[in-house]
């Protein structure tokens, strides 16, 4: 069987809560012990940069996370684990894939179009507050994933828009500099949504979130945290005794979330036969307990021996680089960023045949600090020297109006003969690009 590689990330600005280890690590953890797959998981630290300037959370968090995937489970051997920041390709990849990123399509994606609508239903300028890092999440995103060619990523609903963003770019990128060599360099990703693995309810009933402030600590705080929270699920105010509604509470849902399917048939019969809730709160702490307290264990052990955790980050970090460095340097090579050895052959024809053969427009800045056109025949001839301009506004509306009121606009243009060029040549060559730019 041919392996799959499955890649993650972990953004590392929070504390890990049951929501998570239910929702993601659990699974997750699960998914990369199958035969014929090949696990990427990784502490998302420069995206945390993006939601966080609070050095000493992100140093806390990806510590808590570290240790809390280690804690749950992960195998470190099988599974290649690592923070993002610990690999230099990644960040070197995120430029090369900007630079055939189209602008608009950021435009589009829902973190930054979620700001900047927010910012105009409030009056405000449309990008106010929006750092360039939020505004390009997505490409680098799409560089975590590339670099490791990663086939599957398993990832919630709001971030099937990235995957898809990043399939375009690898699609792109292949296109551009693979489709000479009859080389891919990227695989294409695809999201992977985990279907059955069920949103885990709060404390309230709505979706375990930091942001509902209904979050049961998964190891934080230890046994007495747990308890702590699960005392405060809500539910409604009948007395042991009296039949009890087993959906009307989050708390059959959490129970279910740890339990066999006989004991949760079980233990729905019970409320039903009048199980008072606090009793039923104990057992939910007991069943959620027997799973993790073995895990809390190796969690603060961990937390204890930061150095441990980092040792076994850089291996991982190590393991990851030996993919992703000769890729990389595959990358470079392509794009023309090559030692200086071989003499370079001469740069190939452009591709879009029917603009060929146009004259073009090149604008430029000369030593003396003035701002200059010219334009040039498809051969490369000089067919018309603009004088100089003060500035590149004013340069570049004369080859505006040039472009597209072709060679009427000549008369009063600033510019300077060129020995040896017809004046039919330029009025045909000025022509061409008016009836191009009115296409
Ligand atoms: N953006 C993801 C999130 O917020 C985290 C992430 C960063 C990620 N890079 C990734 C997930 C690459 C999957 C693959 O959940």
């Amino acid at each position: 069987m041919a392996t799959t590689r499955v890649l993650t990330g972990i953004t590392t600005t929070g504390t890990p809560h049951l929501g998570n280890y239910v929702g993601a690590i659990r699974p997750a953890i699960a998914a990369s012990r199958r035969d014929g797959v090949e696990s990427f998981f990784f502490l998302a630290d420069y995206h945390a940069l993006i939601k966080c300037d609070d050095p000493a959370r992100i140093e806390r968090s990806r510590m808590e996370l570290a240790a809390t995937w280690l804690a749950a489970g992960l195998d470190p051997e099988r599974v290649t684990f690592y923070r993002q920041s610990d690999i230099p390709e990644i960040p070197e990849l995120t430029w090369l894939l900007t630079c055939v990123t189209a602008k608009g399509q950021m435009n589009r994606a829902h973190a930054y179009k979620a700001a900047a609508d927010a910012n105009t239903a409030a009056g405000e300028d449309t990008d106010a507050g929006v750092t360039m890092g939020l505004y390009c999440y997505p490409i680098l995103m799409a560089a975590d994933i590339l670099m490791f060619n990663a086939h599957q990523v398993p990832v919630g609903r709001d971030q099937i828009q990235h995957i898809e963003m990043a399939r375009d770019v690898a699609q792109r990128f292949n296109h551009l500099f693979g489709a000479a060599s009859g080389r891919e360099f990227f695989v294409l990703p695809e999201a992977v949504i985990e279907e059955q693995v069920a949103v885990l309810p709060g404390l309230d009933g709505r979706k375990m979130s930091k942001s509902y402030d209904n979050t049961v600590p998964l190891f934080a705080g230890g046994p007495k945290a747990l308890k702590e929270a699960i005392a405060r699920i809500v539910t409604d105010s009948k007395l042991p005794g009296e039949p009890k509604d087993p959906d009307s509470s989050a708390l059959v849902t959490l129970f279910e979330a740890f339990a066999t399917p006989e004991q949760a048939a079980a233990f729905r019969a019970e409320l039903v036969a009048g199980l008072g809730w606090g009793e039923a709160k104990q057992r939910l702490f007991e069943l959620i307990d027997a799973e993790i307290a073995p895990m809390r264990a190796r969690y603060e052990a961990l937390i204890a021996q930061p150095a441990e955790l980092e040792a076994l980050l850089m291996a991982g970090a190590a393991k990851a680089r030996a993919t992703a460095a000769p890729l990389l340097a595959a990358l470079r090579d392509a794009v023309g960023l090559r030692r200086m050895v071989a003499a370079p052959v001469a740069a190939a024809p452009k591709a879009r045949a029917e603009k060929a053969a146009l004259p073009v427009f090149k604008q430029y800045r000369e030593a003396d600090g003035r701002f200059y056109f010219k334009l040039a025949a498809a051969d490369g001839r000089v067919l018309l020297q603009s004088s100089a301009f003060a500035g590149g506004r004013e340069a570049g509306e004369w080859v505006k109006r040039l472009k597209t009121e072709g060679s009427a606009a000549l008369a009063g243009a600033p510019v300077v003969p060129i020995e040896g060029v017809a004046a039919e040549e330029l009025v045909l060559a000025l022509d061409a690009l008016r009836a191009a730019a009115a296409e």
